[in-house]
């Protein structure tokens, strides 16, 4: 298996089943690594009460997950009875129909291995701290939950269109990056940047990055970086604004922007509902 970025991924892909899921195998965590998990959960548990949405801060606290690498299968018991959910243990990244198949029929894959200690402030790869902890607390939102299905099911249309590319951005700005606007300000309900130790104060602190109103076609026609914090961030009013706007069938949608050329991570259009302007340089579109 290779990444986006063509480099070998660190998984053990040589004995999962043919849908890429294999056995969480949880007592062969060592004491180190339940040690280094507690250190990412506390560092995050703080962050977290003042930049997630209500929706995570909620659930996070209901779950008390960190006392160690949870067990899926515990875990379970509580997805399956909120929403149906499940979570299934994965070597690591999966090959876009794969995951997008397991979305469709609301099963979650979740890395196995935890980071090394030299990762804690950064990970190229997701690992089980970012795939559980980022992931795993909006899947019990039902409206999130099912825009997570819907989502997988959009993919599988996507990958018969040509149009993963275009779909992609929208993943990455919604459940990897998302910010929502809440009574007690704009906080983050995405994955990677909660699990983040560093983005999240940025996200929503920072005068740097643009913070721009959702805007389903126009997200799905801007790039975005994947190796450095995020130049533009796209705010929701709710989920369900989210799971509505995504409703209607795309194809149409994807025949009229498959002309246009994509807009660059930092670009800020006249037709934007500005929360923020970023002052980071280089900002003209
Ligand atoms: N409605 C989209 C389609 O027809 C599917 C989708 C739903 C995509 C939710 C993303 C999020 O392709
Ligand atoms: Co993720």
């Amino acid at each position: 298996m290779t990444g986006e970025t063509g480099h070998k991924l660190r998984g053990d892909y040589s004995r999962m089943r043919p849908d890429y899921t294999v056995d969480q195998e949880w007592e062969k965590y060592s004491p180190a690594e339940h040690e280094l998990w507690r250190r990412l959960y506390r560092r995050q548990e703080s962050l977290v009460a003042k930049y997630a949405c209500g929706e995570f801060i909620e659930i996070m606290e209901r779950l008390d997950f960190g006392a160690g690498i949870p067990r899926f299968d515990a875990i379970n018991e509580k997805l399956a009875r909120a929403t149906s959910w499940q979570l299934v243990a994965v070597p690591g990244l999966l090959p876009d129909l794969t995951f997008f198949d397991h979305l469709a029929n609301r099963r979650f894959p979740v890395t196995v291995w935890l980071r090394d200690p030299e990762e804690f402030d950064y990970i190229v790869e997701p690992d089980i701290f970012h795939d559980f902890f980022g992931h795993a607390p909006m899947l019990f939102n039902p409206v999130f939950a099912d825009y997570m299905q819907a989502y997988g099911r959009g993919g599988i249309k996507a990958h018969e269109l040509g149009a993963i590319e275009m779909l992609a951005r929208l993943y990455w700005y919604t459940v990897e990056f998302g910010l929502i606007d809440t009574p007690q300000g704009i906080r983050t309900y995405g994955a990677g940047i909660l699990s983040s130790g560093g983005e999240i104060a940025y996200c929503i602190d920072s005068p740097d990055p643009n913070r721009i109103g959702f805007d389903l076609l126009r997200i799905m026609q801007t790039r975005y970086k994947i190796d450095t914090f995020q130049e533009t961030y796209f705010v929701i009013r709710d989920f369900q604004q989210l799971f509505d706007a995504t409703a209607p069938d795309f194809t149409p949608y994807y025949g009229e922007l498959r002309g246009r050329e994509p807009y660059a991570p930092s670009t800020v259009l006249a037709t934007d509902k500005v929360y923020h302007r970023g002052t980071a340089p280089q900002r003209a579109a």
